[in-house]
């Protein structure tokens, strides 16, 4: 959720704390602020509610403040209000702590309450806040020692990042089930939630795990376990590009990356496909292991799970076993049912996702293999996982995604074909079908791509509408949910998605003249039913969207007010190019309505809370 940066070094703190609070704002963007130490001007903290761009103005980019040190924050607010006095950095009573957190202190409010009764004033209604006092009350002339204390008796997830006055040559950094990267620069070391805001510096990482204590000055770094015993970190080289962390001309990340979804699927899909078969380098599970597979489970959270709901399909199709696509909020709390033959398949773009960590940890626990399809490499879920299959969409930076969306897709086709080859499931003309309609989506996206106008003009009709329906059947009901989340997402416009046949046992009651329905009927077979069903809510006043491939368009048009048609391809295929469309629909409907797109309000990239 909130994103964290440190820098100490030989150069002016503020400025390069400033640009990477920049490259993490799609974390949480309701308050800023930074804490830098300098000799002759001491601790200076400035920190203001809004955006990056009012703190910067503020400080005028960073001039203002004076020191090569310090450590800066981006708040998406869970404890107070967002405020000035709630921004981050939190600085303890005496302002020798200044302290930046991403995570839940979950223990906080008895925390408060001791310390109060010690006689310490707080200022803010943060947990964070209890942090710095603790640090306080535990210091006694050693750093590392009240770190120690401190991260012993606060319970809950943190990464923190801690500058003390006392000692002014070092950052302090911490995590516990909150991402934590460290950087190695030429006399600099950083540390930032996100390996975003260090590329422009160095693309030399590692990731604290959990428990683990960092010790940095600008000439050295000192990894420690929870009771301070020296730990060795592997360093990693990181290969993205900076260009791909900008905009690049477009007005937005999220149109830029519904761009760049050809490449993201050819990236990720072209180095695994050998001699007309695809080769999984990275999947560890055996034949044996695969064919005495009871269950597999989906886990994943928001656009991922969609993800999950479209592999079910395919999976299941392809695989001839059973899967079943939860949520991770909710697998975790549901006593699922998991043996040592249960495959546990974890979907996220950030890996750091809470709720799907933790539930992936369950799983673990009692007894699953995990495997992952992750996009940022090094991050929790990849490491703690069996085998990871990365998507190699690079960096994902407007809040709704898509290019992780299309690759994690492109990565469930690659298992089912791969998995199938395996057990057998699938005979060879159809595997060849599947696997060369899968080389082409990238030139078919390219074409939907050329005419995104088209849906630009739709948006166009439809923008103003109060509340908006999308139904499908089957893997057209799966690309209706995510095209139903990133409407309300980023244009703020209520939608839900039903199954097609399912809107008559209820939902329809709310279809009234005005509504719009967005009707997927591209899945081969059940083209006839989904027209059904929007016959029916055109009865009834709603006007239709409808979307399906080329050759069925006019059939479509016949019922649907406006149609959307996309290039023909394998049924099964259909998913990776009809939820391009979806995007830009939500997209243009933003863009009209005059919203914040990349950065919606009271979301965040990357859920690191519960
Ligand atoms: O990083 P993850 O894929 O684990 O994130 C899961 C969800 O938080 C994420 O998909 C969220 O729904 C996005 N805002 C979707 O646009």
């Amino acid at each position: 959720m909130c994103g964290i940066v440190g820098y100490v070094g030989r150069e002016e703190a503020a400025p390069i704390l400033l640009d990477g609070l920049s490259r993490l704002e799609y974390r949480g963007y309701d308050s800023a602020g930074v804490a830098v130490y300098g000799k002759e001007a001491g601790m200076q903290v400035a920190k203001a509610k809004g955006r990056l761009q009012v703190l910067c103005d503020q400080i005028q980019g960073g001039n203002i403040l004076h020191g090569a040190i310090g450590v800066g924050h981006t708040r998406w607010a869970t404890h107070g209000a967002p405020s000035d006095v709630n921004s981050h950095p939190q600085v303890s009573e005496n302002g020798r702590f200044a302290v930046v957190h991403n995570g839940i202190i979950e223990n906080y409010a008895e925390l408060r309450e001791f310390l109060q009764s010690e006689g310490v004033q707080f200022v803010s209604d943060t947990d964070t806040e209890v942090a710095a006092q603790l640090l306080e009350y535990y210091y006694q002339g050693n750093l590392l020692e009240a770190v120690e204390r401190t991260l012993h008796t606060i319970r809950g997830a943190y990464a923190l990042g801690i500058l003390c006055a006392d000692c002014p040559d070092r950052l302090i950094a911490a995590r516990k089930d909150s991402p934590l990267i460290l950087g190695f620069g030429a006399g600099a070391h950083y540390l930032a939630s996100d390996v975003t805001a260090l590329i422009k510096y160095t693309r030399e990482v590692c990731w604290l795990d959990d428990g683990e204590i960092a010790e940095l000055t600008a000439d050295h770094l000192w990894v420690y376990d929870a009771y301070l015993r020296p730990v060795e970190k592997e360093h990693r080289h990181v290969d993205w590009e900076i260009s791909a962390a900008e905009k690049g001309g477009y007005e937005h990340f999220m149109i830029k990356e519904i761009m760049e979804q050809p490449e993201a699927i050819r990236k990720t899909v072209s180095p695994r496909i050998r001699d007309g078969r695809v080769v999984l380098d990275d999947w560890q599970l055996t034949v044996r292991e695969l064919e005495e597979m009871d269950r597999l489970y989906i886990i994943a959270c928001g656009s991922s799970y969609h993800v999950g709901v479209a592999a079910k399909y395919i999976l299941e199709k392809l695989l001839r076993k059973p899967v079943e696509v939860t949520l991770a909020s909710e697998f975790r709390y549901c006593d699922p049912i998991v043996s040592e033959r249960t495959l546990a398949l974890v979907i996220s773009q950030s890996g750091e996702t809470i709720d799907t960590l933790a539930a992936m940890r369950e799983a673990r626990r009692l007894g699953a293999k995990v495997v992952s399809i992750v996009n940022v490499v090094g991050s929790t879920i990849a490491r703690e996982s069996d085998s990871v299959l990365y998507t190699w969409a690079g960096p994902e930076i407007a809040v709704a995604t898509t290019k992780a969306y299309s690759t994690q897709l492109a990565v469930i086709y690659l298992i089912g074909l791969y998995c199938a080859d395996l057990l057998g499931t699938l005979d060879r003309t159809e595997y060849d079908a599947i696997l060369s309609e899968l080389q082409r989506v990238p030139d078919k996206l390219e074409e939907i791509l050329k005419d995104r106008e088209d849906i630009q003009y739709f948006a166009s009709l439809y923008f103003n509408r109060p509340s908006m329906f999308f139904i499908g059947r089957n893997l057209d009901y799966a690309v209706g949910l995510e095209g139903s989340l990133k409407l309300k997402e980023i244009s703020y416009i209520h939608s839900e998605a039903y199954a097609a046949g399912e809107l008559k046992h209820g939902t329809i009651s709310l279809i009234e003249p005005g509504t719009l329905v967005v009707a997927l009927a591209g899945c081969g077979p059940l083209f006839e039913k989904t027209v059904s069903n929007a016959v029916e809510v055109k009865s009834r006043g709603a006007d239709v969207l409808g979307l399906t491939t080329r050759d069925r368009a006019a059939d479509l048009s016949r019922t649907a007010d406006d149609v959307i048609s996309i290039p023909e391809t394998h049924p099964m295929l259909l998913p990776s190019l009809a939820v391009v469309p979806m995007q830009l629909f939500a997209y243009y409907t933003a863009l009209q309505r005059g919203c914040d797109i990349d950065k919606p309000r009271n979301l965040a990239k990357s859920v690191t809370v519960e």
